[in-house]
Formats: C-alpha cells, sequence, structure tokens
C-alpha cells in the first residue's frame, strides 16, 4: 500500500488533535460545573485545558451572577482570568483557596502528578497548596500506571540560572538518567520561567515502585533547585475526558 500523502497525514494529525481537545474540553467543563460555587477563591491552573476551564467559568459567573475571584498560576493564567473578564486576585489578597484546578502532563493511579510541560509548575504547586482541594482536569491520554510510563519528555525542575551545571551533575551522578537545560523553539537560547528561572527536563528510568515523595525529597534538598513538577500526595480528584466526551472521574 502506498505510504499516505502528506495532505492526509496533516489531515490525520489535526484529526488527532481535535479529539484530544474535545477530551480536555469536556473534563474541563464538567469540573467547573460539579465544584465551583458562589464565593469561590479559585486558582487557575496552565496550560491548554484550563483554558476551556477559564471558558466555563466566565460563562457561569456570567448567567448565574456568581461572585469568585482567580489567582493565576502564570503570565498565561493571568491573561486568560483577565480576557475573560474574570475578577483577577493574588495570594497576597487570597492566601487560603477554597480550589485550584489544573491541567496534568501525567496522572498515575495513585493521582501522582508530572507538571511543568509549560514550566509553570512552581506557581502551580504554591497555588495547589493553598487551596482546599486540587482538580486537576485532562484528556484520557494522560492517564498511566506509574509516572513515566507515557511521559517521556521528562520531570521539569526548575532552577536558579547560577545553578543549572551544579543541579544536572548532581542528578546525573547520585540519580539516574539525564537532566537536559530546556531550550526555546528555533533554539534561541534556554527557556526562562515567569520567575526568570531555568528548567531541567529530567529523563529518569520509569518504574513502578519508585517513591515519589522520596525523589521529590533528594531534588529539593540541591540547592539551586526552585521547585520540581512531582505533585505527590496533592490531588483531589481527577478528571478524565475522552474524545466522544465520556468523563472518568478518580
Ligand atoms: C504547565 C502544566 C500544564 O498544566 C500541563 O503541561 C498540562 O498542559 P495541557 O493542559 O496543555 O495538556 O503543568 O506547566
Amino acid at each position: 500500500t502506498p505510504a499516505p500523502s502528506t495532505a492526509t497525514r496533516a489531515f490525520s494529525l489535526s484529526e488527532a488533535m481535535a479529539s484530544v481537545a474535545k477530551g480536555k474540553r469536556a473534563a474541563a467543563f464538567k469540573a467547573i460545573d460539579d465544584h465551583i460555587k458562589d464565593g469561590d477563591r479559585i486558582g487557575i491552573g496552565s496550560g491548554s485545558t484550563i483554558v476551556f476551564a477559564v471558558e466555563r467559568l466566565a460563562e457561569r459567573v456570567k448567567n448565574e451572577k456568581l461572585s469568585v475571584r482567580c489567582v493565576p498560576t502564570s503570565f498565561q493564567a493571568k491573561e486568560l482570568i483577565i480576557s475573560n473578564g474574570l475578577v483577577l486576585s493574588n495570594l497576597e489578597t487570597d492566601h487560603v483557596l477554597d480550589i485550584a484546578i489544573d491541567g496534568a502532563d501525567e496522572v498515575d493511579k495513585d493521582l501522582n502528578l508530572i507538571k511543568g510541560g509549560g514550566g509553570c509548575q512552581t506557581q502551580e504547586k504554591i497555588v495547589a497548596f493553598a487551596a482546599k482541594k486540587f482538580i486537576v482536569i485532562a484528556d484520557d491520554s494522560k492517564k498511566s500506571e506509574y509516572l513515566g510510563e507515557k511521559w517521556k519528555t521528562g520531570l521539569p525542575i526548575e532552577v536558579l540560572q547560577i545553578a543549572h551545571k551544579v543541579v544536572k551533575a548532581k542528578i546525573e551522578s547520585s540519580l539516574e538518567g539525564t537532566a537536559d537545560l530546556r531550550i526555546a523553539q528555533k533554539k534561541a537560547g534556554p527557556v526562562v520561567t515567569d520567575n526568570g528561572n531555568l528548567i531541567l527536563d529530567w529523563k529518569f528510568d520509569a518504574a513502578r515502585d519508585k517513591d515519589w515523595s522520596q525523589v521529590n525529597g533528594l531534588l529539593k534538598a540541591i540547592p539551586g533547585v526552585v521547585e520540581t513538577g512531582l505533585f505527590v500526595g496533592m490531588t483531589s480528584c481527577v478528571y478524565f475526558g475522552s474524545p466522544n466526551g465520556e468523563i472518568l472521574t478518580i
């Protein structure tokens, strides 16, 4: 059989992306409908799935005349809150949040997460920590048995600029795998986070029996590490959306 043409491949790719987006949208809408109530102080995550959640939140605020305040986890989240006409707050004004909602790059069976595909994990973790409940929304491709089973890009670790080579060397000598500086698209230079730091993506050997709490502790103990994208024992509930709009909640 002849190889598919470039046009056919591009069409299939855009169909696949549209299916994933349907799953993200379904999960986001359901989570907002199930959890948001009048008066809530809400942490708003980062990424593409949260865009659907903010869209639904703005609809509900308008239709039901809800009074809510939103705390962003990134520059993107701040812009999203403002452009949807929602009330922008911060952790100075609202250091206790009723709820935080965010996406994830991978979710294991114990609801541990890898986050930071967009480089926002530090603010995302602080906001999730400040919240009474932390709700994760994702398309169902993010669901895995154990971390690293599907997410092959590595665990994002935010590091101070001065420390990136020191941290890389320590991780590679005392843990395993490689820790690569994240480079911006078109290789213009390293990705710089909203906090002015760099990101190492640590590619580890995926295994079922890893103690992620211990791994997180080891990484955080290296001077220069600001935060990791490991969210261990923080998640209250996850909504996975499938391309046909079905939702799995765990
Ligand atoms: C950004 C994140 C995102 O929440 C994560 O990458 C998921 O993104 P998306 O909703 O686009 O799949 O952690 O730092």
